[in-house]
């Protein structure tokens, strides 16, 4: 049987191919699965999707009637399929419920270095053979505070890593983490948290309760000269109200691997198209201000993760087996 993967990164290819070797035939495609993509799979029983994917009412329908009856996603998070009409039509969608925390809590620290050691005004003065040192003065991160919301998988990963550089150790959660506490953590209120850390890292899910977790009041109430990192879901963040704040000159460095308004955006090479999104432009003009487009979970080691689990996910499915991936309305589920 042939299984046909939407969406797959030049990188990942080989990845997959080796995952499915000997088992499935694959084919790969660069292009995303949308509304103009779904025809591609019809006649394909199984079918593979990336975190991008549009898996709206519309999509699943035509791929249900087009014979496909599993959509294996290759993320975590699942917050663009429409499950309830999945269920409907009988489709079976899977996910990668876990995966290496340590790419995204690695990559977090690696975006809180970068805008505080100025490394990419650094190279790029470099690579123009402008040895200056001005403006790229940072901070020692030993002795200073942290400030973690979400102390799950990546938040713990991440706080390892914290606790190396001899931080101390401010977290937020509703179920506070005993590997986090044994570290010295804190765990105290959330105003508390964002007034006194020097450096915040998100690493809550986006839901209906942490939606604009950081929002114009508690940018207000951070310090001037703190670090903020986000590479867990945009909407954490309000966008307009952290523009503002930078406006006045505030924050020593910023570092967004996630924004609120990146469906149709990150992935994709959007380079010879004028921006008509003014609140990313207005992010990307300020030297303080690093965005990556959601890859803190692009290492070798997650992808291969991913890739394994989606081929042993499939698998379960046409043994007949139901797997703890595979995904049900929250309604319905147990
Ligand atoms: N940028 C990327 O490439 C990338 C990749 C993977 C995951 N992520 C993001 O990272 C997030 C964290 O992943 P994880 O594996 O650590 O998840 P996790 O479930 O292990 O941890 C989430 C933590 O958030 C806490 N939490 C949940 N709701 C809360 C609330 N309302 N208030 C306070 N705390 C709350 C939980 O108690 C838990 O400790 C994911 O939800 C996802 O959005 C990003």
């Amino acid at each position: 049987m042939e299984i046909l993967a939407f969406g797959v990164q030049a990188d990942e290819k080989p990845l997959i191919e080796k995952a499915f070797a000997g088992v499935h035939e694959v084919r790969c495609l660069d292009v995303f699965l949308t509304e103009d993509t779904a025809a591609i799979a019809v006649g394909h029983e199984v079918i593979s999707t990336s975190v991008n994917a549009q898996l709206n009412a519309e999509v699943l329908r035509a791929l249900a009637a087009g014979g496909t009856a599993m959509i294996a996603q290759r993320s975590t998070g699942f917050n663009n399929i429409d499950l309830e009409v999945a269920e409907q039509l009988g489709l079976t969608i899977a996910r990668v419920s876990t995966y290496s925390p340590y790419s995204v809590a690695e990559f977090a620290w690696t975006l809180a270095m970068a805008v505080n050691r100025r490394i990419v005004r650094a190279s790029n003065r470099t690579r123009d053979f402008d040895f200056r040192l001005d403006g790229l003065m940072g901070r020692d991160m030993r002795g200073r505070t942290v400030g973690v919301l979400g102390t799950g998988r990546i938040g713990e990963a991440f706080t390892r890593i914290a606790h190396g550089f001899g931080m101390e150790l401010l977290g937020w959660d509703i179920a506070p983490a005993p590997g986090c506490v044994e570290l010295g953590m804190k765990y105290v209120d959330k105003d508390e948290l964002v007034a006194a850390a020097d450096l915040i890292s998100l690493h809550v899910p986006l839901l209906p309760a942490t939606h604009h977790l950081i929002g114009a009041d508690e940018l207000r109430a951070m310090k001037d000269d703190a670090i903020l990192v986000n590479s867990s879901r945009g909407g954490l963040i309000d966008s307009d109200a952290l523009v503002g704040e930078l406006r006045k000159g505030r924050f020593s460095g910023v570092g967004l691997d996630v924004y609120e308004a990146e469906a149709g955006l990150f992935f994709l090479d959007k380079s010879m198209e004028a921006v008509d999104d003014d609140t990313l432009a207005r992010l990307m003009t300020f030297p303080n201000v690093l965005v990556t487009s959601h890859q803190a979970y692009y290492t070798v080691d997650a992808v291969a993760q991913i890739v394994d689990t989606t081929a042993r996910n499939i698998k379960d499915h046409l043994a007949g087996r139901r797997g703890e991936n595979v995904l049900v309305p929250a309604a319905a589920a147990p």
